[in-house]
């Protein structure tokens, strides 16, 4: 069937893995990619896609309601696929009201120019991206499942919970068909290195020190990018509307003992000493607030509609590196400009 769907910050990280697949699997698509380009968003990740047929990028704010109105009006367009967001909890914590505004804001903006365009008798679906971070924080034991009480603890966390229960308060209460997705933290190519993997990374290359948080001792449940898309793909054409999914990698790592994982294997891979990159290792001051473990139940997702990851953590770490060493112009690019001064912002000069 033919569908026109607008998908936000499609140059961004997951969003740029998701254009990607879409716009090569679903030729009948038209896949309307809106994004504003912010120092996250980046077209170097949709060279593969750019001159396809049914492919259109458009450079705009979601915050732009008029804009969205002549996007809508233009394209026709049949579902939404929204992932823009600021997504990074540091900039959250120096920068709540940037959040506030694009996540929650622009979110709506995005909900009310729908529900403007959409007739209830139509096919249509607005698919909201969202994070495991709304569930809080668990303690050694236990999973975020679809009916775990909502408890954000960050800036970050607050504005995604929030967007959360608009993309909710629509489908209640003005009949939008609506999915939201939950998932754990990605990796992979075309990840901004402010995160902690393609930091590290990017910091390992250049022998620079490696800031870890407070003890280290903080878990997080890492999926890689591509089996992200592959299950936002899965739920977008088969899943449940009115209905939430969480989406996790069965992949729990303390940080302290991924980043030893990481300087292991960057050791190797760029011949270096065994043991060199461990040497970079610093122990910083705690991140405010700090979620301690997430860790996400995904079996509705598996037993409903198959999905599983792809790959094992091993796999996808080898070929997440291998691509930050075969692209260091793609990291020379992002890392110019701002970027430094944001990390001496953050650290000081190091
Ligand atoms: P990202 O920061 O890499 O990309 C965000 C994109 O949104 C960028 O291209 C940026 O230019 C664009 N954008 C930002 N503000 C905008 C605005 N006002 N108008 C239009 N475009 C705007 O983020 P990501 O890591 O790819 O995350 C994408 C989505 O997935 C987010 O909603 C995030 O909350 C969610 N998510 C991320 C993770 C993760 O581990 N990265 C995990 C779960 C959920
Ligand atoms: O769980 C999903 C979330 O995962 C997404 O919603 C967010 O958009 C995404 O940024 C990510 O959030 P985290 O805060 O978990 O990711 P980050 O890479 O920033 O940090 C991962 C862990 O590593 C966390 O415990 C903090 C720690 N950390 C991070 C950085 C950047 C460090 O110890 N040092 C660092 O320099």
């Amino acid at each position: 069937m033919k569908k026109n769907i607008l998908i936000t910050g499609g140059a961004g990280f997951i969003g740029s893995h998701v254009v990607n697949l879409f716009v090569k699997k679903y030729p009948d698509y038209k896949i309307i990619n809106l994004d504003a380009l912010t120092y996250a968003g980046n077209l170097e990740n949709l060279k593969g896609v750019e001159k396809h047929n049914n492919y259109e990028f458009i450079k705009a704010n979601i915050l732009e309601a008029e804009v969205l109105h002549q996007v809508f009006t233009k394209h026709q367009i049949t579902d939404v696929i929204h992932l823009a967001a600021e997504s990074h909890v540091d900039r959250s914590i120096h920068s709540p009201l940037d959040f506030v505004y694009t996540n929650i804001v622009g979110t709506v903006n995005l909900l009310n120019t729908a529900k403007q365009f959409w007739n209830q008798e139509e096919d249509h679906l607005f698919y909201h991206v969202s994070t495991d971070e709304v569930f809080g924080s668990l303690g050694e034991a236990g999973y975020f499942t679809e009916t775990t009480p909502y408890d954000p603890r960050s800036p970050y966390s607050a504005s995604k919970a929030s967007s959360d229960h608009f993309v909710r308060a629509y489908h209640e209460t003005y009949g939008i068909p609506t999915i939201i997705s939950n998932c754990s933290n990605n990796y992979g190519p075309n990840h901004f290195p402010e995160k902690l993997i393609p930091l590290f990374i990017n910091n390992i290359i250049q022998e620079k020190p490696l800031p870890v948080y407070g003890d280290g001792n903080y878990t997080r449940d890492w999926l890689f990018v591509k089996d992200h898309a592959a299950a936002i793909d899965l739920i977008f054409n088969k899943g449940q509307k009115g209905g939430a999914y969480n989406i996790g990698g069965f992949n729990e790592w303390k940080n302290i003992d991924l980043v030893k994982l990481l300087c292991r294997l960057m050791d190797q891979k760029l011949g270096r000493p065994a043991g060199q990159s461990e040497t970079l290792i610093t122990y910083v001051k705690d991140r405010p607030g700090h979620d301690k473990r997430y860790a996400i139940d995904a079996s509705k997702l598996n037993k409903e509609l198959g999905w599983k990851p792809s790959v094992t953590f091993e796999e996808g770490l080898d070929q997440t590196i291998d691509w930050y060493l075969n692209n260091t112009q793609w990291l020379d690019n992002v890392t110019s400009g701002q970027y430094q001064q944001y990390y001496s912002n953050m650290y000081g000069n190091r």
